[in-house]
């Protein structure tokens, strides 16, 4: 994952660590430990495809996303969007946000309650591309005919909508701009199962007529495997697996990966065949990760380089990356 082309986003070693607070209960002498949320992850997102990001509560998507988006500052590492580097102010943060948005999981927290839906779409896009009020009137509109809703919204405030129509104008909103790349954390997971299913049919057709690629963080493996052509795997704060989804799914090589996949309720075709593994052991601490690899100590086939030696990512077969020193066991 190393080439730019065809990519719209690379990172290289991205790493987000935060100083620990005491509100996470640190004794005294712990007050300077730090928290490695992401760990140095090396992603590559193909234009026009979508890229599922996977893993346990904690081990860091959110930050992952939030700092590929700019929204906080890596602590290391570097961010490539179409090519050109963005971490560090290379990038005017306008013109990065115009190429790469961001939807969140609950969109009461992300669309300003006393703001009218014309006006949430409307304000980010005047601000991103300098177009005049009449421009922006008729973009916001057609975003949000895009999303399957009329004019007629536009005058409206969240409370008078759905879960359902607050999050088409969070993704309205978002695809304004014309962005190359969309990063959806949980997008659906707040919603009743048969708008989830409207709105990543949404997601599916958007895709097609935007030629839009998407980061889709998500702990629902099933809706993984529905929207996405690749999939990472994190597992406390590093990539352990990285490949076509499918190939993923129905041959997980990673031993995470597969507990992840056969503790997961996705339909019996993508169970058949998996290995099957007891998952042990507590999600380990970003304060104090385990040495060596992080996941030896819930690891079935766990030997003594293991605790000692950090495997890297590394490109098992064309395409499919894991990181495991025995990744041969599982094959
Ligand atoms: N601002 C922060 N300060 C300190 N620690 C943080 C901060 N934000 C996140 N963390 C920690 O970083 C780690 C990763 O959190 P993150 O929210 O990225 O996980 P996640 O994979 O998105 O989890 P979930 O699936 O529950 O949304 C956690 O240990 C979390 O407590
Ligand atoms: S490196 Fe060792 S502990 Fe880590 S996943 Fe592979 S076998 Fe398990
Ligand atoms: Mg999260």
């Amino acid at each position: 994952m190393k080439d730019d082309d065809g990519m719209v986003l690379r990172t290289v070693d991205l790493k987000k660590h935060f100083r620990a607070s005491k509100g996470l209960n640190l004794s005294s002498r712990s007050k300077t430990q730090v928290v490695r949320a992401v760990d140095g992850v090396s992603l590559s997102i193909p234009a026009g495809k979508t890229v599922a990001v996977v893993g346990e509560s904690g081990c860091g998507k959110t930050t992952l996303a939030r700092t590929i988006a700019l929204l906080t500052e890596p602590s290391g590492g570097e961010i490539y969007l179409d090519g050109q580097r963005i971490d560090g102010g290379r990038e005017s943060h306008r013109e990065v946000y115009r190429k790469l948005q961001m939807v969140f999981q609950d969109p009461d927290s992300s669309l300003d309650p006393q703001m009218k839906v014309g006006n949430s779409i409307s304000q980010p896009l005047k601000g991103l591309t300098g177009m005049s009020d009449r421009e922006v009137r008729k973009a916001a509109v057609e975003s949000l005919e895009a999303v399957g809703m009329s004019e007629d919204y536009f005058d409206r405030l969240p409370r008078q909508l759905s879960g359902g129509q607050k999050q088409r104008v969070a993704v309205a909103r978002a695809i304004s701009t014309h962005p190359r790349l969309l990063i959806l954390d949980e997008p659906t997971s707040a919603l009743d199962a048969s708008v989830q299913a409207q709105i990543l049919r949404l997601l599916v057709d958007l895709q097609k007529k935007y030629s839009l690629s998407y980061m889709l963080i998500t702990h629902n493996i099933a809706v993984a495997g529905y929207l996405s052509d690749m999939m990472a795997v994190m597992y406390a704060g590093n990539l352990v697996e990285y490949g076509p989804c499918s190939d993923v799914m129905s041959r997980p090589r990673h031993p995470y990966t597969i507990t992840l996949i056969n503790s997961a309720p996705v339909p019996d075709p993508w169970k058949r065949n998996l290995l099957s593994v007891n998952i042990k052991g507590e999600v380990p601490s970003a304060i104090n990760p385990p040495s060596g690899c992080k996941f030896h100590p819930r690891c079935p086939y766990a030997q003594a380089v293991c605790s000692e030696v950090n495997p890297p990512l590394e490109e098992i077969t064309p395409g499919r990356w894991v990181a495991c020193h025995f990744v041969e066991k599982t094959a």
